[in-house]
């Protein structure tokens, strides 16, 4: 027998869902993860932008373009979907995902403590694992909580390096960033994202602006072009509020020190935004490709002033790290 869920009181709950043996009414106007949520049904979710891929559930039943346009041919073989990009349909049949189908366990090897909040964390999978440098991964923390981190790695460092910044309340970063992670046995997703180097045209001019913690897919994307022996000259702008969160200036010298197209600019809130410097120096974007990744207010304003300085959008590669919503 089902269970029956609904706002009783709510007209505008009328269509009806099927969700693991409960039957839902939901408001057609809201996702099917946002209907389920304010059923108190617990779905994994953290953007709700259709961004990290998080919230995936499966359905049989056909659903809109965008609730499948990120995900892998396998994934979508297996009928899953991104919840928060999916409106209720009427008789849908919905299941939660199969933890199976997307993690596999990873040992995490190390943890490096940087200042400015910021651990290296370094991870190696058990069995396969492909990935573009600047991709991100999806880990699950304690109570099955679901977040994503960016690839800083690349592959022939045989282990996978992200950096986390430990935010006060965060419930999978502070787990992250513990003195007790390390040896510990986690499971990790496939690699996932559009936000990586492809060696089509290596003589092109690269922009990349990062802040905070979005410097580690710049690092992994910046690694990936030097060992692509990119040849365009690459400017990149890493930004954090004071010195401290600047945690890797000397890896990024040493670094611009043995890579000549490369050159780097550092920047504190003090001196104004990153983005702001970055494009008062490069006015004129055309045949740029440009790289933005961090605050989700920074890389958003900065697409927008990227494309109007006449970077084509095809060019513009976006990773917004959005935090998820704090439920009151
Ligand atoms: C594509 C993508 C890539 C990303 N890559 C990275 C990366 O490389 N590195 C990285 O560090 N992060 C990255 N992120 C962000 C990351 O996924 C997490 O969102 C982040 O680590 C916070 O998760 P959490 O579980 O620790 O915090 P949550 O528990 O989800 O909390 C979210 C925020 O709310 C605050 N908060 C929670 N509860 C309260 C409360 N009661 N009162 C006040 N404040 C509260 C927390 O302090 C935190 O700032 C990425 C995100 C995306 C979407
Ligand atoms: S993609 Fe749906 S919550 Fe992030």
């Amino acid at each position: 027998m089902e269970v029956i869920l609904s706002q009783q009181k709510n007209a505008d709950c009328q269509i009806t869902v099927h969700y693991e043996g409960t039957v839902v009414k939901c408001n057609p106007d809201k996702s099917v993860l946002d209907n389920l949520l304010d059923q108190s049904l617990a779905v994994n979710h953290s953007c709700k932008k259709g961004v990290c891929l998080t919230c995936l559930l499966k359905t049989d039943d056909k659903v809109d373009v965008k609730s499948r346009a990120p995900l892998k041919a396998t994934l979508i073989e297996q009928g899953y979907f991104l919840s928060c990009q999916q409106v209720p349909i009427e008789g849908m049949m919905i299941k939660s995902a199969q933890s199976t189908d997307f993690f596999q366990q990873a040992l995490v090897s190390n943890r490096i403590e940087k200042s400015g909040y910021v651990s290296q964390i370094f991870l190696k999978p058990y069995g396969d694992f492909s990935y573009k440098p600047g991709q991100f991964i999806n880990i699950k923390g304690p109570n099955d909580i679901v977040r994503s981190y960016s690839i800083a790695s690349i592959p022939s460092d045989n282990v996978i390096e992200i950096h986390v910044k430990e935010h006060q309340y965060g419930v999978v970063s502070r787990w992250l960033c513990s003195d007790k992670i390390i040896g510990q046995e986690i499971e990790i997703s496939a690699a996932n994202g559009e936000c990586f180097y492809l060696p089509d045209n290596q003589d092109q001019p690269m922009l990349m602006i990062g802040t905070g913690t979005g410097l580690a897919p710049l690092l992994g994307i910046l690694r990936d072009s030097q060992s692509q022996n990119h040849r365009g000259k690459i400017e990149l702008y890493f930004g954090a509020v004071d010195e401290a969160g600047l945690y890797l200036a000397d890896q990024l010298r040493d670094l611009e020190a043995e890579y000549i197209h490369l050159t780097v600019h550092f920047g504190t809130l003090k001196e104004g935004p990153i983005n702001d410097m970055a494009l008062k120096n490069h006015p004129n974007l055309k045949g740029w490709r440009v790289f933005l990744c961090g605050d989700p207010e920074m890389v958003k304003k900065t697409k927008t002033k990227a494309y109007l300085a006449d970077a084509a959008l095809s060019d513009i590669y976006a990773d917004a790290f959005d935090l998820a919503e704090i439920s009151s």
